[in-house]
């Protein structure tokens, strides 16, 4: 879209932002990147929230410069993104580290020990919450469920998930991140990318690794399971035009839980069918990592 230049409403002259910093080359695949996302949707504006991202790809957190930049590429004022950027917490108004370590202090993960992980994470990094190690590698964040409570308690890098975690696993998977050492996530992904690279994902650019992973463990299926045994069922609609089909939803599809329904859908990626036992247990899978 032709990028109107932004004004400040005060007189003073918008600063030249990303023109003034960005090599020419950069500028221009962010431009590029820029008129991908708007052009997912009717109105521009509605690509706020992935511009946040992908101008957190660059500069690692919500800069200024990134404020003005999305306000330019949609028509929108610098308020109206500050606004947006200062509401939710994955968008980082201070440079943040190479990896977030979020740590789920919610109730579930905390009665099953994630207060105490976050408290020897904090002592051991020497850092408190949203604050960042002197060597920049990590961030560290209390966070709010995460829909992962089967396997709590949870810690996340940049939003993958380490299961069933202690505080001494999650401070050697610290000391991992910090050294540069590989760690692999408990499920899904193989492993973890940095937080700009993250952030690029969350702005709509695939990096290859939505696919593996992503088959429902043991704790995840246990209530099917219990179900099944006992001859549970969910409760049937009651009025004609809700009814669905036999065996299924009124499209057809299996009901949640069902036979051939996502929970039970074949493995399709190597990382599918690769072993991930609990942090601790010998022959971990996945590169040892924690
Ligand atoms: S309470 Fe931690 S993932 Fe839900």
């Amino acid at each position: 879209m032709t990028a109107e230049p932004v004004t400040t409403g005060t007189g003073v002259p918008p600063r030249p932002g990303y023109d003034a910093r960005l090599d020419p080359d950069l500028l221009a695949r962010l431009r590029a990147d820029a008129a991908a996302i708007t052009a997912r949707y009717p109105d521009p504006r509605s690509g706020l929230l992935p511009m946040l991202h992908l101008v957190q790809s660059v500069d690692g957190y919500v800069s200024r410069d990134g404020v003005l930049f999305c306000a330019e590429q949609l028509g929108l004022t610098p308020a109206e993104v500050s606004a947006v950027a200062t509401f939710y917490t994955q968008y980082k108004r201070h440079p943040n580290g190479t990896y977030t370590v979020g740590v789920c202090t919610n109730t579930l993960c905390a009665v099953m020990g994630g207060d105490a992980i976050f408290d020897e994470l904090s002592e051991h990094l020497g850092v408190g919450h949203d604050e960042t190690t002197e060597d920049g590698a990590i961030t560290l964040e209390r966070v709010e469920c995460n829909a992962a409570c089967d396997y709590a308690p949870v810690v996340m890098v940049n939003w993958e998930f380490f299961d069933n975690q202690t505080p001494e696993t999650a401070t050697a998977l610290a000391d991992d991140l910090r050294a540069g050492r590989p760690v692999a996530p408990t499920r899904g992904a193989a492993s973890v990318c940095t937080f700009k690279q993250m952030s690029r994902v969350l702005a709509g650019f695939p990096d290859g690794r939505a696919d593996e992973g992503g088959v429902a463990g043991e704790p995840t299926l246990a209530g099917l399971r219990v179900a099944r045994e006992r001859g549970w069922t969910a409760p049937q609609p009651e009025t004609a035009h809700e009814a669905p089909a036999a065996g299924g939803t009124t499209t057809g599809e299996p009901e949640a839980g069902e036979p051939g329904s996502s929970a039970e859908r074949e493995p399709a990626t190597p990382s599918d069918t690769t072993e991930s036992p609990h942090p601790g247990d010998p022959g971990r899978g996945k590169g040892e990592a924690r």
